[in-house]
């Protein structure tokens, strides 16, 4: 039995970018793997009135269990109707590294999917995603491929190094495979320590500021496909208040230096349509679970440390849609 996901009420991203590219924004692509994070996505996008790219990676699919992802994404579009506001929902496959998980995901109910061929030869990422795409594109779902390879953690690949997209390649890429949007590596990175302090220089305020992202090779990708909806992965700012709220209490996280809000509203004004956030919200979660457990040591009910992680988490996407992304009243 297969599902489509007009049946669930959700849709694929084509006309969300087009709307965000003309726009100058970008739609926020958050990763969920348990309740109390799709609540917090659903009621911050619906109280912002924000476009939504409800994101799940494979880890993901075998953390929470395939069908209930599913039938939590089908829930989704009847919640934030129940919440006021009918806001558009894509359900999305983050890093798909197979045209079998793709498939899978096609015919469970998702309208999008990444294929990531970016750890194959350019040739061999250009067979994978035009596999996908043909597949895809015969259900009415968007495809999104990668060029050019982030540093970090996906799954179970890691990356040491980044190697930045070569524009050259991308016109090529973008016709031969029919894909709908690119990622592309401009100096994100995945996880919440993408820049050492070393490679920092320190501000008047003596805060770390990274490197700026390569913003030359993203108007030279802009030049060869005007118009074409690029996204932007490992885009997590490692707000520095929750890694000290994990580190007041009781948790040890070193070094965590993420991308500046202000690099990620200056990409979001570009054709750059789809920003991914994950480890922030990992980040907003563990420091909320971490004080109630600080302070409250004879808390046991889930619901006592759960609940002001969700409300910390819902805090953290309104910023990002209102203040980063700028995708607030754009439903
Ligand atoms: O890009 C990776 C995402 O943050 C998903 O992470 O594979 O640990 O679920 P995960
Ligand atoms: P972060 O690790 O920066 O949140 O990136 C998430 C991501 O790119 C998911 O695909
Ligand atoms: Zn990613």
């Amino acid at each position: 039995m297969t599902v489509s996901y007009k049946e669930l009420g959700l849709v694929n991203s084509k006309e969300l970018f087009k709307k965000a590219i003309d726009g100058g924004y970008a739609i926020p692509a958050y990763n969920f793997n348990n309740l109390e994070q799709i609540q917090a996505i659903l009621q911050a996008c619906v109280e912002t009135k924000s476009p939504v790219i409800l994101q799940v990676s494979s880890g993901a699919r075998k953390y929470a269990n395939a069908t209930l992802l599913r039938n939590m994404a089908k829930g989704a579009t009847e919640y934030v109707k129940e919440l006021g506001y009918d806001v558009p929902v894509v359900l999305h496959l983050d890093h798909g590294d197979t045209f079998e998980l793709c498939k899978d995901c096609i015919d469970n109910g998702f309208s999008s999917v990444m294929i990531d061929g970016s750890h194959h030869s350019y040739e061999e990422n250009i067979e994978l995603t035009k596999k996908v795409v043909e597949y895809a594109h015969k259900h009415d779902v968007t495809v999104e491929g990668e060029l050019g390879v982030l540093a970090g953690v996906e799954d179970d690949v890691v990356a040491e190094e980044s190697s930045y997209t070569r524009p050259e390649e991308v016109e090529d890429f973008v016709k031969r495979t029919g894909v709908d949007s690119l990622a592309i590596s401009i100096g994100t990175s995945h996880g919440a320590h993408k820049f050492t302090p070393a490679q920092c220089t320190k501000n008047e305020d003596g805060v770390l500021v990274p490197p700026p992202l390569k913003f030359e090779i993203l108007e030279e990708v802009e030049k060869r496909i005007p118009g074409f909806p690029i996204v932007l992965h490992g885009s997590s700012s490692v707000p520095g208040k929750y890694v000290e709220m994990i580190n007041e209490n009781g948790g040890s996280i070193d070094a965590a230096i993420g991308i500046p809000e202000d690099e990620l509203r200056k990409a979001a004004k570009s054709a750059v349509c789809k920003i991914n956030i994950d480890s922030d919200g990992r980040l907003a979660m563990t420091a909320a679970v971490r004080k109630v457990m600080k302070d409250k040591p004879g808390e046991f009910d889930p619901r006592k440390y759960l609940g002001p992680a969700r409300e910390e988490l819902k805090n953290l996407y309104m910023h990002k849609n209102n203040k980063v992304l700028g995708s607030a009243q754009k439903a």
